[in-house]
């Protein structure tokens, strides 16, 4: 299902992503909490057509980038040749099945990639980044972070949307109905709250787990592969 949605809107998403400031916004934040420098190997999940990728791999050595949709590696090599970069490696690959060597990566990275995956696929993902990671590595995650209302946080954002929908009249409501209905029936937004995203890299076996609000929902959230396994 997600390789054919994105696969439909990979030209829209590629052509809107510069002029989208939140996605920016998020962009920078990953980039800037992955803490990278120049000998450094990248996986980036769920890379689109290269919105997170192009920057890293102008900073690093190396970046295994993946996506399901083949439309989306397309524009991605296309994005990669007009900076001039033959230092990725890409795998059209659903992240459900994807496998890469134990420690063979220093950082993992994703942006509104992983609300789309289920939320046991997620935390299976996250127990395979902890073994993908070197020892020390870093995992960060910039995302659509919402919950359905249970903290404060959600609360606001929820608030804050119907009330700009809201103010659109019926086609507004319209969207606003829509929404609720994606969210509720979680079939292609899968988003998980702040706090369950602390959680569930704590639960993984991450350690310096943090996150924050970058700009309404989007949210980021980073860890660390302890730098020697206890015992
Ligand atoms: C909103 S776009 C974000 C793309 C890019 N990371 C960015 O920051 O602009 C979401 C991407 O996730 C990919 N995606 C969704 N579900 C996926 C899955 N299960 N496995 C691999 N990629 C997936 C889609 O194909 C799409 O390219």
């Amino acid at each position: 299902m997600q390789r054919r949605r994105w696969s439909r809107r990979a030209q829209s998403w590629n052509d809107g992503a510069a002029t989208n400031p939140g996605l920016s916004a998020t962009i920078d934040a990953v980039v800037a909490a992955a803490t990278v420098s120049s000998h450094m190997t990248v996986l980036d999940m769920g890379c689109g057509s290269g919105q997170l990728t192009v920057p890293l791999a102008l900073r690093v050595a190396h970046v295994t980038a993946v996506d399901v949709s083949a439309a989306m590696i397309e524009l991605l090599h296309e994005n990669l040749s007009r900076e001039g970069l033959a230092n990725v490696t890409s795998r059209v690959e659903a992240l459900e099945r994807l496998t890469l060597p134990p420690s063979s990566v220093d950082v993992v990275v994703s942006n509104y990639a992983l609300h789309h995956l289920a939320d046991v696929e997620k935390r299976r993902l996250l127990d395979a980044a902890l073994v993908w990671l070197r020892p020390g590595g870093r995992i960060v995650i910039g995302d659509l972070m919402l919950g359905r209302g249970g903290d404060a946080r959600d609360r606001a954002i929820i608030a804050e949307k119907v009330l700009v929908l809201g103010r659109r009249g019926p086609g507004g409501w319209w969207r606003i109905c829509k929404n609720a209905w994606r969210f509720a029936a979680r079939t292609t937004e899968r988003p998980l709250s702040m706090d369950s995203w602390e959680r569930a890299l704590c639960d993984a076996g991450f350690t310096e787990v943090a996150a924050r609000t970058i700009v309404s929902e989007a949210g980021l959230v980073h860890g660390k592969r302890p730098a020697a396994d206890p015992g």
